[in-house]
């Protein structure tokens, strides 16, 4: 049997993994540093267990992937946060605290996982990156860097770990209604008019990042290592055509 680990899989984007795995057969370690919410995503699924863990402690991932019990065919590295703030007024704890959860704590847990993997014969990994990688915004701190680090840590990982059988790719969601970015589209107003600059005329869901991990991570993506895919509707690629010509 497949089985699947994902961190900060108590809500959001991760929620909709562990659900989308567990639907699809894979034994699932929900993983979070809310245990509350762990619990209550893995006990509404057929095969899975709750794993409560920081994934910026070591030991408490160590443990975590001891509870659950096997080297996972799959992690999904998830867990993730972003601190409001321009680059001037941001403080340097926040600008720490973003980065030591989305870029250290995925090497953490992916290096961790892959030690295991190695002795199991391969697997796969699918990181969390962000259009922020790419396209920086503004006000949000040290997201876009930590979320650039991840790319560029999934390529190191992907040609550093071929040998072993593992595949580690990642993906850059774009506007998602839900998870983080709930309360920016609680405002209509911001749906609106993010929504009508997304080419595909919609915001994103967290079901379509769900869908590529998945994919990512499958064996029907045998052959794909070290890559990241845009989940965004094509907004990356939309600067130019948005601008008006007159
Ligand atoms: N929702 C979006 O618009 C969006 C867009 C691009 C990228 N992303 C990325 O997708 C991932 C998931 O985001 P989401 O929107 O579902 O967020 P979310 O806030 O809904 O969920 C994140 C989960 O991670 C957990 N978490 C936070 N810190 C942790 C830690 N140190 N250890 C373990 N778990 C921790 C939280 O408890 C929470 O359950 C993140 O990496 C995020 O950067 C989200």
């Amino acid at each position: 049997m497949k089985s699947v680990l994902v961190t900060g899989a108590a809500a959001g984007i991760g929620e909709s993994v562990a659900r989308m795995a567990a639907s699809r057969g894979y034994r699932v370690g929900v993983m979070d540093v809310n245990a509350e919410g762990a619990a209550r995503v893995a006990q509404s699924l057929p095969n899975a267990v709750a794993l409560c863990g920081d994934v910026r402690d070591p030991d408490a991932v160590e443990a975590a992937l001891d509870q659950f019990g096997e080297a996972p065919s799959v992690v999904v590295n998830n867990a993730g946060i972003v601190r409001f703030a321009s680059l001037m007024d941001h403080t340097l704890e926040d600008w720490k605290l973003a980065l030591d959860i989305n870029l250290t704590g995925t090497f953490i847990v992916a290096r961790a996982a892959a030690l295991r993997m190695r002795e199991h014969g391969g697997g796969s990994i699918v990181n969390l990156a962000s259009i922020n990688a790419i396209n920086p915004g503004t006000g949000i701190g040290s997201y876009p860097a930590s979320k650039a680090g991840v790319i560029r840590l999934t390529e190191q990982m992907s040609i550093e770990w071929a040998q072993y059988g593992i595949r580690v790719n990642c993906v850059a969601p774009g506007f998602i209604d839900g998870g983080m970015s709930t309360p920016i589209y609680a405002n209509p107003e911001v749906r609106r008019i993010r929504g009508g600059a997304v080419p595909l005329k919609r915001l994103g869901t967290c079901d379509d990042v769900a869908e590529a991990i998945l994919w990512l991570a499958s064996d029907a993506a045998g052959y794909i290592t070290g890559q990241n895919i845009a989940i965004d509707g094509g907004v990356i690629n939309s600067v130019i055509a948005n601008l008006p010509r007159v």
